[in-house]
């Protein structure tokens, strides 16, 4: 027994350690000079309560050309000896869209840089913006001689950003030490001394920034004379250097340039976003640990439960009082928060290396507003096509033609359905990336052809590092759009193909370059366009950089340094890669899908990502979930964590379990490292082979509501994987529950089971009627707060409800691709609430082109009224349906009709009969109710059809 017991200890102790992401590579805050430097700093004035900022009152001036309110903030450095010193920083204000306010710090230009030699730029880098917004709201600006001016410029197309100045502005009594602003039902007071903002939502304060006078901008200083620069709360701790021992090579030769902030969120202890960290959804005080670090980094068997940064940054937060803020900013930052439930407030700190301050804070009436104004600014995420929304096979790797061809036919011989394939890094000849390993892959056409049948696609990697010395990356040298070294040569460092350099995806010229390859790469017949890219290790990954990535003094195009735009690197790497493959594909004007690794704001208009390298172990696939859930209400839903677990191999049971979650992530892929076990899902012995098929299986039944999520996401941003808060928000207890969570708005609820044996697991309901998803076993919640049940929860059975007043679509035939599923009619799911009330919304359209942009789609509502009377009401038809109806959208009819009972059927006197109401005629169907069990009324056959209204009684 004792025996036992401790080889279990050593197993664990052994398994922990042996996966682990090797921590001192990465910079705690005492380690990184400006971390540390603001963090000090904080605690200073925390204590001394001085504040060296002000907003010169004499300054302000509204330009109602351009719609905003201009002044300079004054910062003043006492001196003992001599007059003090005082550093302006132009500060603007506006509002934009119609909840945000947005203001940018900068400093003013550093005309005593002597830059003689200085090979970056001596000025504040402030394009971040450019990158992360949304194409509508840059207007036409100029990239090169970037001014002040430039942030004002109003865009020539009525577009909302700047509202028009009669509802913008109203002055109204400016005295010395306040202004106030109002648009709408977003007011704001400018405070003077010391320089603060409050800001108000329908009259309630909301948020408060500079509130903790944590302000701090290091303004330009040479060496020696930074004695007389510091602050008395200051410390001058690697202001000029850096002594981490991985990145004491960092030359900064601008000195201390970092810019930090506090906001404090009004009536609410409970703030989201800021991912990707491998952590809880809610959260943590840091307080007590490392600030959350938004720094992007290849983060190999990443640790859980920390501040730590990972692949992707998107610096954007919210609070459950619907407050938000989105700090434009792409340099390394770290953001501190404190909760303070005696005050009911949370308090933020947020610090980046360098760049301006550049701040949107959006207000709004409920979360899902504020995510909808957030994708309003940055951008929508893309709809993507059908096919990329069922499962992905993939393998570190698939080793030849012959492989992919051997999995493709045997997942159909198991009737597993798939639609994508992938071939990481072993295809390309020698790590060169744009070629193909000759002998194993002699012709590629032949393969894409062979998949292309049943409307299968290849995704195959491309990595922003270029093998030195061939065709590919001589061009780029020669082109000169190589990322540069602080010495103005091109950057050379370690990557899989051993040296290499980094193409500038930066610059306009580095993008052409880059579509150059994809063009020769993509030169495919006509009718071929499966061919898709995975953009990995964008960070990016340097095995030999600081930081497992690239030294903060590159140089980039127009002599940016790599410090100030370092979040942004990968954005511009996929994006220079959709842009090429849209442009290769719009013969066919198929929408691309495209994986990338590394994101910032914006990422989701071109591509979905995936939560990198995690481990085959439970406690990554139970982190994965809330690390999903901070993507989605982050603008970027579209992401999945790797079935089932990249390193390492899992159990049989894990795998059951990562896939019953898995079949749940917006990305559904299996991915598996190089030195693990094949584990394609026919492989599995029974039962195993079974449960997984039957959770792939579901996912494709429930592909026309999952469809309609990502459209509704498309639109509004809205999260597809959704924490239950976002649902219920008058349900304080969710605001931390991230184990269990809806689908979307579809009113399905899922807990997947994280951890082993177990044969049931405790879910929370809130107020209303549930069904277990198969049997439609109905209880009823009706109070007003959370009730907890247990639930069954065998191996082969996923916790799954519909939520009464829901309508869910699904297509139930097994099919060996999405594609093949096209002709296939539409299932209904009914789930009355107690009323006998239910709605669902249903969006097709072909699921592969552009069509929809140009209105070729079919949207249309169910709406379930006194439990029997069910109504189609179809809101958008094409112009051009009977054109494309049996081309494209294929097959629109209804086969079958399940209406789940509840107890306010029970009531209902139902007829044998059916009738329908369809162009002002009635007839009865054919069909006659049936009802297979107790729990359900089923009407087959209907000869029903989405995109016609109609009513049904029964
Ligand atoms: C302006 O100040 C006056 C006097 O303090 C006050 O009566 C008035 O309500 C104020 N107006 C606004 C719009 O705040
Ligand atoms: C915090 O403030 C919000 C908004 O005013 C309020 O709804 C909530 O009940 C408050 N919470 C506590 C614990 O006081
Ligand atoms: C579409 O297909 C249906 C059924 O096959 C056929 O009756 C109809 O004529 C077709 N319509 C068009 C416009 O081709
Ligand atoms: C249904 O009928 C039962 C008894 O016949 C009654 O108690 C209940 O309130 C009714 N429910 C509804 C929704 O009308
Ligand atoms: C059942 O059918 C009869 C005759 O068509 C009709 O009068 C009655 O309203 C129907 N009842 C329901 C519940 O639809």
């Amino acid at each position: 027994m004792i025996v036992s017991k401790w080889l279990v200890c050593q197993l664990v102790l052994f398994t922990t350690l042996s996966h682990a992401f090797t921590d001192y590579l990465l910079k705690k805050c005492a380690q990184s000079g400006f971390c540390h430097r603001n963090r000090v700093y904080s605690e200073n004035i925390a204590l001394s309560r001085n504040s060296y900022y002000k907003l010169d009152a004499a300054s302000v001036v509204h330009d109602p050309l351009q719609n905003v309110l201009h002044a300079t903030i004054i910062k003043t450095i006492p001196r003992l000896e001599g007059d003090d010193i005082a550093v302006e920083f132009p500060f603007s204000l506006s509002f934009l869209q119609d909840h945000s306010v947005r203001f940018i710090i900068d400093e003013k230009e550093r005309t005593s840089v002597n830059d003689s030699g200085l090979l970056v730029s001596p000025q504040r880098y402030k394009e971040t913006w450019l990158h992360a917004f949304d194409e509508k709201f840059r207007g036409e600006v100029s990239k090169t001689n970037f001014s002040e001016s430039h942030f004002l410029e109003q865009p020539r197309t009525g577009n909302s950003l700047w509202s028009k100045l009669t509802s913008f502005l109203s002055l109204s009594n400016s005295t010395s030490d306040a202004i106030r602003l109002q648009n709408g039902c977003v007011s704001l007071e400018v405070l003077t001394e010391p320089f603060q903002l409050k800001i108000y939502w329908r009259n309630t304060l909301k948020l408060i920034v500079n509130e903790q006078n944590f302000l701090n901008i290091e303004h330009y200083r040479s060496k020696e004379e930074n004695f007389a620069h510091v602050l008395p709360e200051e410390t001058a701790f690697n202001m000029f250097k850096d002594d981490f021992k991985y990145s004491k090579d960092d030359t900064l030769p601008l000195g201390p340039e970092s810019i930090a902030l506090d906001f404090s969120f009004i009536g609410s202890t409970n703030v989201y976003g800021i991912p990707e960290h491998a952590t809880s959804l809610r959260l943590m005080d840091t307080s007590q640990r490392e600030p959350y670090r938004l720094f992007n980094v290849d983060v190999f068997e990443y640790n859980i439960g920390t501040t730590q940064p990972m692949y992707g940054s998107i610096p954007f937060m919210f609070s459950s009082s619907s407050t938000s803020v989105f700090w434009v900013n792409a340099a390394d930052t770290w953001v501190d928060i404190r909760y303070d439930s005696q005050q009911n407030k949370t308090m933020t700190h947020w610090i980046s290396e360098n760049g301006v301050l550049d701040v949107v804070v959006s207000l709004g009436e409920d979360i899902p507003t504020i995510i909808d104004r957030f994708t309003d600014l940055t951008g929508r995420p893309f709809l993507p096509p059908m096919s990329s929304i069922g499962y992905h096979q993939c393998r570190w790797n698939y080793n030849d033609e012959m492989d992919v061809l051997t999995v493709d036919s045997q997942m159909d011989a198991h009737e597993i359905p798939y639609d994508f394939i992938w071939l990481d890094l072993e295809y390309t000849n020698d790590k060169k990336f744009f070629t193909w390993k000759p002998n194993s892959f002699p012709d590629p056409k032949r393969l894409l052809a062979k998949l292309n049948k049943l409307g299968r696609n290849l995704v195959v990697l491309i990595d922003p590092h270029l093998k030195e010395d061939y065709e590919v990356s001589d061009i780029v040298i020669n082109e000169n759009v190589a990322v540069k070294d602080h010495n103005g040569d091109d950057y050379i460092g370690r990557c899989w193909p051993g040296n290499s350099i980094w193409i500038d995806t930066m610059s306009k010229h580095g993008q052409k370059i880059w579509k150059s390859f994809f063009e020769s790469f993509m030169d495919l017949p006509s009718n071929l366009s499966n061919l898709f890219i995975w953009n990995d290790m964008n960070e990016p990954s340097i095995f030999d950089g600081p930081e497992t990535t690239a030294p903060k003094d590159l140089i980039h195009q127009n002599n940016v340094e790599e410090r100030s735009l370092h979040n942004l690197y990968g954005l511009s790497v996929h994006e220079a890669t959709h842009d090429a493959v849209k442009s290769i594909y719009s013969a066919s004007d198929k929408r691309p899908f495209l994986l990338t690794r590394a994101f910032f704001a914006g990422s989701q208009r071109t591509a979905a990502t995936w939560t990198g390298d995690n481990v085959a172990n439970w406690d990554y696939l139970k982190i994965s979930i809330p690390m999903v859930l901070s993507n989605n209400v982050a603008g970027m839903p579209f992401i999945g964590a790797d079935i089932a677990g990249f390193v390492g191999d899992p159990s049989p049971e894990l795998v059951a379990r990562w896939y019953q979650a898995g079949l749940w992530y917006p990305f559904f892929r299996a991915h598996a490292h190089i030195d693990t076990k094949r584990r394609e899902p026919y492989l599995f012995n029974e039962p195993l082979k079974s449960i997984v098929r039957d959770a792939i299986q579901l996912r494709y039944f429930l592909l026309p509501t999952l469809y309609t999520m990502f459209y509704k996401s498309s639109t509004t941003g809205f999260p597809i994987m959704n924490p239950m808060f976002v649902e219920h928000p008058e349900l304080s207890e969710l605001y931390d529950i991230d184990n269990q969570f809806y689908w979307g708005n579809s009113g399905l609820l899922v807990k997947p089971v994280t951890e082993p044996n177990q044969s049931e697991t405790e879910m929370i309901f809130p107020p209303g009627i549930f069904y277990e998803f198969s049997s439609l076993d109905s209880f009823v919640n009706d109070g007003i707060n959370l009730m907890k049940r247990n639930i069954s929860a065998p191996l082969d059975k996923i916790p799954l409800f519909i939520e009464g007043g829901h309508i869910i679509t699904m297509k139930n035939k097994y099919r060996r691709s999405s594609k093949l599923m096209k002709n296939d009619p539409y299932v209904l799911v009914v789930a009355p609430d107690a009323n006998g009330v239910a709605v669902g919304e249903l969006y097709v359209d072909d699921g592969e082109t552009f069509g929809y942009q140009k209105g070729e789609y079919v949207r249309t509502q169910f709406i379930l009224e006194g439990g029997h009377i069910l109504k189609n009401l179809p809101d958008h038809i094409p112009d051009n349906l009977a054109d494309i109806h049996n081309d494209t959208l294929r097959n629109t009819s209804i086969e079958k009709i399940i209406v789940a009972k509840n107890t306010s059927q029970h009531n209902v006197t139902l007829n044998d009969t059916v009738t329908v109401k369809q162009d002002g005629r009635e007839r009865s169907l054919s069909t006659k109710l049936s009802r297979e069990d107790d729990n359900r009324i089923i009407i087959m056959n209907p000869m029903l059809d989405i995109t016609e209204k109609w009513e049904l009684t029964f």
